[in-house]
């Protein structure tokens, strides 16, 4: 079985948007574009030169580790979704979850744009509404959904799951336990850069509860770099992988927009294959190989 991760791919549309919308903490946001960073950081071309490599891979399934927008507008998340819509896969096969920068304002979270937008690609088997935790269980694997965005005040941030999903969470792990249970979440679960203003701020507590009921593979994004980790499991450490970016246009091939393929075998990990994006032939092309059987 294969799995593609993608992440971070902060799709930015500003047409239709009027400057009431910018508003608060956007205004923030639009300010530090503008500014101090290229419009085009991360270009939509790369998004779609992503969506088409695999496409043409043939995996089995994708995963999207939040941050799909740039300022949580309604047409960055139309953007987004006309774009993983044109994933083969379909949402069946393709599961998101978001990243702070898909809740960047509470009249985003209010509005619940995330779940209106990203609905087929977020739901629990069987459910129609878009509830944190969720799990999809597909043949031998199931994938567990975990939210850790809520609006912060610039310049944090920072990620929260909460005691309620939490408790969710460890219930539906145990209740999986034999299959090869994949866990979603944006934020590092662990104590990652500048952690006071950009770490998840309940990892120890999630700690806890992997140390109790495991899991074989977590998957995250949030630092737009390659991470590989360890956290204690009930019988054995648990790895944790951080793919940067899918879409940074950037000179160098550590940063530049990739994707990780994970190739999994029975009820272990044992390959993941990092896809970086190469300018000249402009597709992604095999970078980093780690065996990790
Ligand atoms: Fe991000
Ligand atoms: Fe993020």
């Amino acid at each position: 079985v294969r799995i593609a991760h993608l992440s971070d791919l902060h799709a930015l549309a500003l047409s239709g948007v009027s400057p009431f919308e910018f508003l608060n903490k956007r205004l923030l946001g639009l300010a530090n574009l503008r500014l101090g960073r290229r419009r085009d950081k991360h270009p939509v071309h790369l998004f779609e030169a992503a969506i088409d490599e695999i496409n043409r891979s043939g995996c089995d399934h994708v995963v999207v580790t939040g941050d799909l927008t740039n300022l949580s507008l309604a047409p960055e998340f139309a953007l987004a979704r006309r774009l993983l819509d044109s994933l083969k896969l379909g949402p069946g096969e393709v599961t998101v979850i978001p990243g702070n920068h898909d809740v960047y304002t509470f009249s985003a979270l209010r509005a619940g744009l995330f779940a209106r937008e990203m609905r087929p690609y977020a739901t629990e088997d069987g459910e129609s509404d878009v509830r944190f935790p969720f799990v999809r269980i597909r043949g031998p694997l199931a994938f567990f959904g975990v939210s850790t965005a809520f609006p912060s005040p610039p310049p944090f941030a920072d990620g929260w799951i909460g005691r309620a999903q939490l408790a969710a969470l460890e219930a539906k792990l145990k209740a999986q336990e034999g299959r090869f249970r994949v866990l979603l979440l944006h934020h590092p679960p662990y104590r990652n850069r500048h952690s006071f203003l950009r770490g998840l701020r309940d990892r120890n507590r999630l700690q806890s509860v992997l140390a109790r009921v495991g899991c074989e593979l977590i998957l995250h994004g949030h630092e737009h770099r390659d991470e590989h980790y360890e956290l204690k499991g009930p019988s054995g450490a648990i790895p944790v992988i951080g793919v940067g970016s899918g879409t940074y246009d950037h000179p160098g091939a550590d940063r530049r927009a990739r994707y990780n393929v994970y190739r999994i075998e029975g009820q272990r990990l044992v390959e993941v294959v990092t896809q970086v994006f190469e300018p000249n032939s402009r597709r992604f092309v095999a970078g980093r190989v780690a065996n990790v059987a």
